[in-house]
Protein backbone atom coordinates (compact mmCIF):
# COMPACT_ATOMS: atom_id res chain seq x y z
CA UNK A 1 0.00 0.00 0.00
CA UNK A 2 2.40 2.46 0.96
CA UNK A 3 4.49 1.31 -1.70
CA UNK A 4 1.92 2.02 -4.48
CA UNK A 5 1.55 5.21 -2.90
CA UNK A 6 5.01 6.13 -2.85
CA UNK A 7 4.39 4.70 -7.12
CA UNK A 8 1.37 6.77 -7.35
CA UNK A 9 3.33 10.03 -6.03
CA UNK A 10 6.71 9.77 -7.83
CA UNK A 11 4.51 9.28 -11.24
CA UNK A 12 2.64 12.24 -10.21
CA UNK A 13 5.66 13.92 -9.57
CA UNK A 14 7.20 12.42 -13.29
CA UNK A 15 3.72 13.84 -14.99
CA UNK A 16 4.38 17.37 -13.41
CA UNK A 17 8.04 17.54 -14.05
CA UNK A 18 6.95 16.52 -17.92
CA UNK A 19 4.13 18.64 -18.15
CA UNK A 20 6.43 21.88 -16.88
CA UNK A 21 8.57 21.45 -18.49
CA UNK A 22 6.76 20.60 -21.99
CA UNK A 23 4.93 23.97 -21.60
CA UNK A 24 8.45 25.34 -20.99
CA UNK A 25 9.61 25.01 -24.69
CA UNK A 26 8.33 28.54 -26.86
CA UNK A 27 8.87 27.66 -30.25
CA UNK A 28 10.09 31.52 -31.02
CA UNK A 29 10.36 30.72 -35.24
CA UNK A 30 9.77 27.69 -37.99
CA UNK A 31 9.25 27.64 -41.28
CA UNK A 32 12.21 29.15 -42.90
CA UNK A 33 13.88 27.51 -45.82
CA UNK A 34 17.40 26.50 -43.88
CA UNK A 35 18.98 24.00 -41.37
CA UNK A 36 20.09 25.48 -38.29
CA UNK A 37 23.17 24.27 -36.40
CA UNK A 38 24.83 27.25 -35.39
CA UNK A 39 23.75 29.25 -32.29
CA UNK A 40 25.36 31.68 -30.02
CA UNK A 41 23.44 33.43 -27.20
CA UNK A 42 25.11 36.39 -25.72
CA UNK A 43 22.36 37.09 -23.36
CA UNK A 44 18.98 36.63 -22.41
CA UNK A 45 17.98 39.17 -24.89
CA UNK A 46 20.48 38.88 -27.47
CA UNK A 47 21.45 35.47 -29.79
CA UNK A 48 22.30 34.85 -32.95
CA UNK A 49 21.96 31.55 -35.35
CA UNK A 50 23.17 30.59 -38.32
CA UNK A 51 22.37 27.72 -41.32
CA UNK A 52 22.23 26.80 -44.80
CA UNK A 53 21.36 28.78 -47.82
CA UNK A 54 23.72 31.49 -46.68
CA UNK A 55 20.84 32.45 -43.45
CA UNK A 56 21.73 34.49 -40.17
CA UNK A 57 19.42 35.64 -37.52
CA UNK A 58 19.77 37.91 -34.77
CA UNK A 59 17.13 38.73 -31.58
CA UNK A 60 18.10 41.73 -29.42
CA UNK A 61 14.49 41.29 -27.67
CA UNK A 62 14.67 37.41 -26.85
CA UNK A 63 13.22 36.47 -29.94
CA UNK A 64 9.67 38.35 -30.09
CA UNK A 65 11.49 39.91 -33.24
CA UNK A 66 14.10 38.00 -35.51
CA UNK A 67 16.01 39.49 -38.19
CA UNK A 68 17.00 37.38 -40.98
CA UNK A 69 20.09 37.81 -43.34
CA UNK A 70 20.54 36.07 -46.17
CA UNK A 71 24.61 37.09 -46.82
CA UNK A 72 25.30 38.18 -49.99
CA UNK A 73 27.49 36.55 -52.42
CA UNK A 74 26.92 33.47 -50.02
CA UNK A 75 23.44 32.34 -51.03
CA UNK A 76 24.09 28.74 -51.31
CA UNK A 77 26.79 28.26 -48.39
CA UNK A 78 25.90 26.26 -45.18
CA UNK A 79 26.92 28.49 -42.10
CA UNK A 80 27.69 25.57 -39.61
CA UNK A 81 28.28 27.36 -36.32
CA UNK A 82 28.59 30.56 -35.54
CA UNK A 83 30.70 32.94 -32.51
CA UNK A 84 28.94 35.90 -31.54
CA UNK A 85 30.66 38.69 -29.29
CA UNK A 86 27.67 41.18 -29.48
CA UNK A 87 24.85 42.35 -30.82
CA UNK A 88 27.02 43.91 -33.81
CA UNK A 89 29.96 41.52 -34.29
CA UNK A 90 29.80 37.75 -34.91
CA UNK A 91 31.96 35.05 -36.98
CA UNK A 92 30.32 32.80 -38.99
CA UNK A 93 31.74 29.43 -40.95
CA UNK A 94 31.08 28.09 -43.85
CA UNK A 95 31.96 24.68 -44.43
CA UNK A 96 33.24 22.87 -47.10
CA UNK A 97 36.00 24.04 -50.44
CA UNK A 98 37.00 26.81 -50.23
CA UNK A 99 36.50 26.90 -46.35
CA UNK A 100 35.56 30.53 -45.15
CA UNK A 101 35.08 32.65 -42.07
CA UNK A 102 33.31 35.65 -42.10
CA UNK A 103 32.93 38.13 -39.66
CA UNK A 104 30.18 41.22 -39.30
CA UNK A 105 30.70 44.32 -37.29
CA UNK A 106 26.99 45.68 -37.69
CA UNK A 107 24.31 43.31 -36.86
CA UNK A 108 25.01 41.24 -40.08
CA UNK A 109 24.40 43.74 -42.72
CA UNK A 110 28.10 43.59 -44.13
CA UNK A 111 30.15 40.61 -43.50
CA UNK A 112 34.11 40.56 -44.48
CA UNK A 113 36.46 37.74 -45.17
CA UNK A 114 38.93 36.72 -42.04
CA UNK A 115 39.55 33.04 -43.18
CA UNK A 116 39.88 31.11 -46.39
CA UNK A 117 41.57 28.00 -46.88
CA UNK A 118 40.75 26.65 -51.00
CA UNK A 119 42.55 23.21 -50.29
CA UNK A 120 40.22 20.59 -52.26
CA UNK A 121 38.15 18.13 -49.50
CA UNK A 122 38.03 20.73 -46.80
CA UNK A 123 35.42 20.51 -44.40
CA UNK A 124 35.45 22.91 -41.10
CA UNK A 125 33.61 21.76 -38.23
CA UNK A 126 33.03 23.77 -35.31
CA UNK A 127 34.60 27.15 -33.39
CA UNK A 128 34.78 27.51 -29.42
CA UNK A 129 36.11 30.66 -28.12
CA UNK A 130 37.02 31.44 -24.09
CA UNK A 131 37.34 35.43 -24.91
CA UNK A 132 39.98 37.00 -27.47
CA UNK A 133 41.06 33.22 -27.92
CA UNK A 134 39.52 30.97 -30.44
CA UNK A 135 39.93 27.40 -32.15
CA UNK A 136 38.61 25.80 -35.48
CA UNK A 137 38.22 22.62 -36.00
CA UNK A 138 38.15 20.34 -39.78
CA UNK A 139 37.75 16.96 -40.63
CA UNK A 140 41.22 15.33 -41.89
CA UNK A 141 42.63 16.00 -45.36
CA UNK A 142 45.05 12.99 -45.12
CA UNK A 143 45.39 11.60 -41.28
CA UNK A 144 45.38 14.71 -39.38
CA UNK A 145 43.12 17.12 -38.23
CA UNK A 146 42.95 20.23 -39.35
CA UNK A 147 42.87 23.54 -36.74
CA UNK A 148 43.48 27.06 -36.84
CA UNK A 149 44.03 29.33 -33.49
CA UNK A 150 43.24 33.10 -32.96
CA UNK A 151 43.70 35.33 -30.46
CA UNK A 152 42.22 38.74 -31.69
CA UNK A 153 38.28 37.36 -31.64
CA UNK A 154 38.84 35.77 -35.07
CA UNK A 155 40.61 38.87 -36.85
CA UNK A 156 43.40 36.53 -38.26
CA UNK A 157 43.81 32.99 -37.67
CA UNK A 158 47.26 30.40 -37.69
CA UNK A 159 47.21 26.76 -38.50
CA UNK A 160 48.28 24.21 -36.17
CA UNK A 161 51.24 22.35 -38.02
CA UNK A 162 50.52 18.63 -38.69
CA UNK A 163 53.31 17.33 -36.62
CA UNK A 164 51.82 18.80 -33.50
CA UNK A 165 48.67 16.67 -33.77
CA UNK A 166 47.18 13.27 -33.41
CA UNK A 167 47.05 10.98 -36.61
CA UNK A 168 43.51 9.74 -36.49
CA UNK A 169 42.32 6.53 -37.42
CA UNK A 170 40.69 5.50 -41.34
CA UNK A 171 36.98 7.08 -41.31
CA UNK A 172 37.48 8.98 -37.91
CA UNK A 173 36.54 12.67 -38.68
CA UNK A 174 34.17 15.17 -36.96
CA UNK A 175 30.87 16.16 -36.87
CA UNK A 176 29.41 19.58 -37.88
CA UNK A 177 26.21 18.72 -36.26
CA UNK A 178 26.12 21.48 -33.33
CA UNK A 179 29.53 23.07 -33.43
CA UNK A 180 30.51 21.50 -29.97
CA UNK A 181 32.76 18.52 -30.62
CA UNK A 182 35.74 21.46 -29.59
CA UNK A 183 36.45 22.77 -26.41
CA UNK A 184 38.84 25.62 -25.17
CA UNK A 185 39.99 25.30 -21.65
CA UNK A 186 39.83 28.48 -19.58
CA UNK A 187 42.16 31.43 -20.94
CA UNK A 188 42.57 29.55 -24.27
CA UNK A 189 45.05 26.92 -22.59
CA UNK A 190 45.33 24.06 -24.29
CA UNK A 191 42.03 22.03 -26.08
CA UNK A 192 40.31 19.08 -25.74
CA UNK A 193 37.97 17.58 -29.04
CA UNK A 194 36.00 14.29 -29.73
CA UNK A 195 35.41 12.60 -32.83
CA UNK A 196 33.07 10.10 -34.62
CA UNK A 197 32.83 7.85 -37.58
CA UNK A 198 34.12 4.30 -37.86
CA UNK A 199 35.79 5.36 -33.88
CA UNK A 200 35.99 7.63 -31.53
CA UNK A 201 38.29 9.39 -29.56
CA UNK A 202 38.81 12.11 -27.48
CA UNK A 203 41.98 13.83 -27.78
CA UNK A 204 43.46 16.28 -24.64
CA UNK A 205 46.06 18.87 -26.35
CA UNK A 206 47.88 19.62 -22.88
CA UNK A 207 48.78 15.76 -22.48
CA UNK A 208 48.49 14.75 -26.25
CA UNK A 209 46.58 11.86 -24.98
CA UNK A 210 44.35 10.32 -27.69
CA UNK A 211 41.66 7.83 -25.49
CA UNK A 212 38.57 5.55 -27.07
CA UNK A 213 35.03 6.32 -26.49
CA UNK A 214 32.52 3.65 -25.37
CA UNK A 215 29.83 5.25 -28.31
CA UNK A 216 28.06 3.88 -31.60
CA UNK A 217 31.34 3.20 -33.75
CA UNK A 218 32.05 1.51 -37.26
CA UNK A 219 29.81 3.73 -39.66
CA UNK A 220 29.72 6.92 -41.29
CA UNK A 221 26.83 8.54 -38.89
CA UNK A 222 28.26 6.95 -35.31
CA UNK A 223 30.27 8.74 -33.04
CA UNK A 224 30.82 11.61 -30.37
CA UNK A 225 29.19 15.10 -31.32
CA UNK A 226 29.23 17.05 -28.70
CA UNK A 227 31.39 17.57 -25.53
CA UNK A 228 30.27 20.24 -22.26
CA UNK A 229 32.41 20.65 -19.19
CA UNK A 230 31.48 21.75 -15.65
CA UNK A 231 34.65 22.63 -13.61
CA UNK A 232 36.52 18.29 -13.08
CA UNK A 233 33.29 16.76 -14.75
CA UNK A 234 32.28 16.84 -18.15
CA UNK A 235 30.17 14.62 -20.73
CA UNK A 236 29.71 13.76 -24.64
CA UNK A 237 26.73 12.71 -26.36
CA UNK A 238 26.41 11.51 -29.69
CA UNK A 239 25.07 8.29 -30.94
CA UNK A 240 24.15 7.08 -34.51
CA UNK A 241 22.34 9.52 -36.54
CA UNK A 242 21.00 7.25 -39.29
CA UNK A 243 19.80 5.38 -36.32
CA UNK A 244 18.20 8.57 -33.93
CA UNK A 245 15.93 6.23 -31.92
CA UNK A 246 18.96 4.05 -30.46
CA UNK A 247 19.44 4.81 -27.40
CA UNK A 248 22.63 2.91 -25.95
CA UNK A 249 26.16 4.13 -26.30
CA UNK A 250 25.16 7.27 -26.87
CA UNK A 251 26.45 9.11 -24.01
CA UNK A 252 29.59 8.72 -21.85
CA UNK A 253 30.08 11.06 -18.33
CA UNK A 254 34.09 11.67 -17.45
CA UNK A 255 35.43 13.17 -14.01
CA UNK A 256 39.34 14.29 -13.90
CA UNK A 257 41.25 13.47 -10.74
CA UNK A 258 44.83 14.23 -10.27
CA UNK A 259 45.03 14.78 -13.74
CA UNK A 260 43.80 11.78 -14.98
CA UNK A 261 40.61 11.51 -16.99
CA UNK A 262 37.86 8.35 -15.43
CA UNK A 263 34.64 7.65 -17.48
CA UNK A 264 31.09 6.90 -16.20
CA UNK A 265 28.47 5.28 -18.66
CA UNK A 266 24.78 6.89 -17.21
CA UNK A 267 22.39 4.26 -15.13
CA UNK A 268 19.68 5.66 -17.55
CA UNK A 269 20.47 7.14 -21.41
CA UNK A 270 19.12 9.99 -23.56
CA UNK A 271 16.39 8.69 -25.53
CA UNK A 272 18.31 8.56 -28.52
CA UNK A 273 20.83 9.95 -30.66
CA UNK A 274 21.71 13.51 -29.49
CA UNK A 275 24.38 16.28 -31.21
CA UNK A 276 24.45 18.50 -28.43
CA UNK A 277 24.63 18.67 -24.73
CA UNK A 278 25.03 21.96 -22.29
CA UNK A 279 25.47 22.07 -17.90
CA UNK A 280 22.86 24.61 -17.21
CA UNK A 281 24.23 24.27 -13.67
CA UNK A 282 26.28 21.20 -11.92
CA UNK A 283 22.89 19.07 -12.20
CA UNK A 284 20.91 20.27 -14.79
CA UNK A 285 21.73 19.30 -18.37
CA UNK A 286 19.53 19.53 -21.40
CA UNK A 287 20.92 17.62 -24.71
CA UNK A 288 19.16 17.92 -28.26
CA UNK A 289 18.96 15.87 -30.86
CA UNK A 290 16.63 14.99 -34.44
CA UNK A 291 15.47 12.57 -31.38
CA UNK A 292 13.73 15.35 -28.89
CA UNK A 293 15.09 17.61 -25.79
CA UNK A 294 16.27 15.81 -22.98
CA UNK A 295 17.22 16.54 -19.63
CA UNK A 296 19.13 15.42 -16.70
CA UNK A 297 18.48 16.98 -12.80
CA UNK A 298 21.06 14.28 -12.05
CA UNK A 299 24.39 15.52 -13.30
CA UNK A 300 23.84 13.82 -16.40
CA UNK A 301 23.54 10.21 -14.97
CA UNK A 302 20.28 9.43 -15.74
CA UNK A 303 18.19 10.96 -18.71
CA UNK A 304 14.54 12.02 -19.07
CA UNK A 305 12.63 13.04 -22.73
CA UNK A 306 11.72 16.70 -22.32
CA UNK A 307 10.05 17.02 -25.68
CA UNK A 308 9.72 15.70 -29.35
CA UNK A 309 10.55 19.01 -30.50
CA UNK A 310 13.64 18.02 -33.04
CA UNK A 311 16.56 20.36 -32.64
CA UNK A 312 20.58 20.22 -33.56
CA UNK A 313 22.20 22.67 -31.18
CA UNK A 314 21.51 24.08 -28.20
CA UNK A 315 22.89 26.95 -26.23
CA UNK A 316 23.05 28.27 -22.21
CA UNK A 317 21.66 31.48 -21.43
CA UNK A 318 24.93 33.28 -19.62
CA UNK A 319 23.71 33.65 -16.04
CA UNK A 320 20.02 32.33 -16.65
CA UNK A 321 18.40 28.62 -16.30
CA UNK A 322 17.38 28.53 -19.97
CA UNK A 323 18.45 28.15 -22.96
CA UNK A 324 17.72 28.51 -26.85
CA UNK A 325 17.96 25.67 -29.23
CA UNK A 326 18.02 25.36 -32.99
CA UNK A 327 16.91 22.94 -35.82
CA UNK A 328 15.73 21.90 -39.18
CA UNK A 329 13.64 24.23 -41.50
CA UNK A 330 14.72 27.68 -39.17
CA UNK A 331 13.19 26.17 -36.22
CA UNK A 332 14.12 28.34 -33.27
CA UNK A 333 13.17 27.94 -29.24
CA UNK A 334 13.83 29.00 -25.90
CA UNK A 335 13.84 26.51 -23.50
CA UNK A 336 13.19 28.22 -19.61
CA UNK A 337 13.30 25.88 -16.48
CA UNK A 338 12.15 27.09 -12.88
C1 LIG B 1 31.91 18.28 -34.19
O1 LIG B 1 30.67 18.86 -34.03
C2 LIG B 1 29.92 18.72 -35.15
C3 LIG B 1 28.76 19.52 -34.94
O2 LIG B 1 28.78 20.01 -33.71
C4 LIG B 1 29.62 17.27 -35.36
O3 LIG B 1 28.83 17.06 -36.47
C5 LIG B 1 30.92 16.56 -35.54
O4 LIG B 1 30.70 15.20 -35.64
C6 LIG B 1 31.79 16.83 -34.38
N1 LIG B 1 33.03 16.25 -34.59
C7 LIG B 1 33.39 15.25 -33.87
C8 LIG B 1 34.72 14.76 -34.12
O5 LIG B 1 32.70 14.80 -33.01
C1 LIG C 1 44.23 17.12 -20.18
O1 LIG C 1 45.59 17.05 -19.80
C2 LIG C 1 45.97 17.89 -18.74
C3 LIG C 1 47.47 17.78 -18.55
O2 LIG C 1 47.83 16.46 -18.25
C4 LIG C 1 45.18 17.51 -17.48
O3 LIG C 1 45.50 18.38 -16.43
C5 LIG C 1 43.69 17.60 -17.80
O4 LIG C 1 42.94 17.19 -16.68
C6 LIG C 1 43.35 16.74 -18.98
N1 LIG C 1 41.94 16.89 -19.31
C7 LIG C 1 41.15 15.85 -19.63
C8 LIG C 1 39.73 16.14 -19.92
O5 LIG C 1 41.56 14.72 -19.69
C1 LIG D 1 8.27 10.52 -22.36
O1 LIG D 1 8.40 9.34 -21.60
C2 LIG D 1 7.22 8.97 -20.91
C3 LIG D 1 7.55 7.81 -20.03
O2 LIG D 1 8.20 6.80 -20.72
C4 LIG D 1 6.15 8.65 -21.92
O3 LIG D 1 4.97 8.28 -21.26
C5 LIG D 1 5.90 9.88 -22.75
O4 LIG D 1 4.99 9.60 -23.77
C6 LIG D 1 7.19 10.38 -23.38
N1 LIG D 1 6.91 11.64 -23.97
C7 LIG D 1 7.27 11.93 -25.17
C8 LIG D 1 6.95 13.30 -25.60
O5 LIG D 1 7.82 11.12 -25.88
Amino acid sequence: MVLIKRFAVSLLFLFICYAAATQNIAILSRGTKTSLRGLSVVNKQCFWASGSYGKVALSTDGGKTIKWHTVQGYEKRDFRDIEAFSASTALIMAVDAPAIILKTRDSGYTWQKVFEDTSKGMFLDAMDFKGRNGICIGDPLIDKPYIITTDNYGESWQKIEEKELPALQKGEAFFASSGTNITLRKNGNGYLFVSGGLTSSIYNSSNKELLPLNLQKGKESTGANSIAFYKNKGIIVGGDFARDSLAINNCVLFHIKKGAINFVTPTKNPTGYKSAVIYLNKNTLLACGTSGVDISVTGGKEWLNFSRESFHAIQKTPGSNSAYAVGANGKIAFIQLQ
